[in-house]
């Protein structure tokens, strides 16, 4: 994934304004570490440094960390992989915004066993990303386009529901303590701003396509969306996000109720 860091920080600023909320889900005391999984440019782990905690960012994206150095020069920047990290420091906690769905299915459980290694006993994982149905309405409107010239849209996101991450956390040795689903509609900037939100984000399905087609399906798409995500001439995209808090330590096994004996 190519991030365009200026165009993202300065067009889809709402990324990190919406993960604000999901910081107060971190428990933190005075002289906690934190570690920000897949911190970007770098708005959160700034707003974690706030609290008093001393707050370390993680991000594979060199253009990203840049900028996330430049606003914080003050705070540790790591560029690593999230799916094969490995730190010599252990974490109280480890917060993730709007990073996981980057991550195919078949990776995930290698993201929770690095958070797992980088964690101390009792640590935090505080998350939110894109869940189940998450822009839907805009896949499926990508979908239909391609599948008439031919072309397969292969969905390049992971967007579980609560039942599959949580036996994901499970499996990792996490005990899940709180997890959410809900619907986001979440305003775009910019007269273009489903067009500018296609071009930033869904980027895989149109390697190999000259730029003047992929143009077109953008076009395509835009016209066929424009009655569901327009409104009052603001676009909107139709997010879901998967909220939750995890805790480093083994669910214990309960009997089944009625074989306690
Ligand atoms: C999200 O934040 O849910 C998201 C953003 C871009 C692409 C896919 C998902």
């Amino acid at each position: 994934m190519k991030w365009d860091a200026e165009k993202y920080t300065k067009n889809f600023a709402f990324v990190h304004q919406y993960g604000s909320n999901v910081l107060e889900l971190l428990d933190l005391e005075k002289g906690m570490n934190v570690l920000d999984l897949g911190c970007g440019n770098g708005a959160l782990t700034g707003q974690i440094a706030e609290t008093g905690a001393r707050a370390v960012g993680l991000d594979a994206s060199r253009d990203l960390l840049q900028v996330a150095r430049k606003a914080f020069p003050q705070l540790e920047f790591i560029q690593a992989d999230a799916t094969d990290f490995h730190l010599e420091e252990k974490f109280d906690a480890m917060f993730s915004n709007a990073v996981l769905h980057w991550i195919e299915r078949e990776k995930q459980p290698r993201v929770l066993q690095c958070v797992k290694a980088a964690l101390k006993p009792k640590g935090q994982l505080v998350f939110e990303f894109g869940g189940f149905g998450n822009n839907q309405l805009i896949h499926a409107a990508l979908e239909r386009i391609l599948a008439e010239r031919g072309l397969v849209y292969k969905m390049p996101f992971y967007f579980p529901t609560i039942g599959e991450y949580a036996t994901l956390l499970e499996q990792a040795g996490f005990r899940v303590t709180y997890m959410t689903l809900f619907d986001r509609l979440t305003r775009l900037n910019g007269e273009n701003g489903l067009a500018d939100w296609i071009h930033m984000f869904v980027q895989s399905p149109f390697e190999g396509m000259e730029g003047t087609d992929k143009e077109q399906v953008i076009m395509q798409a835009v016209d066929l969306l424009r009655k569901d995500l327009l409104r009052d001439g603001i676009w909107y995209a139709d997010y879901v996000r998967i909220r939750g808090k995890a805790i480093l330590e083994e669910t214990p096994q309960s009997p089944m109720p009625g074989c306690e004996n």
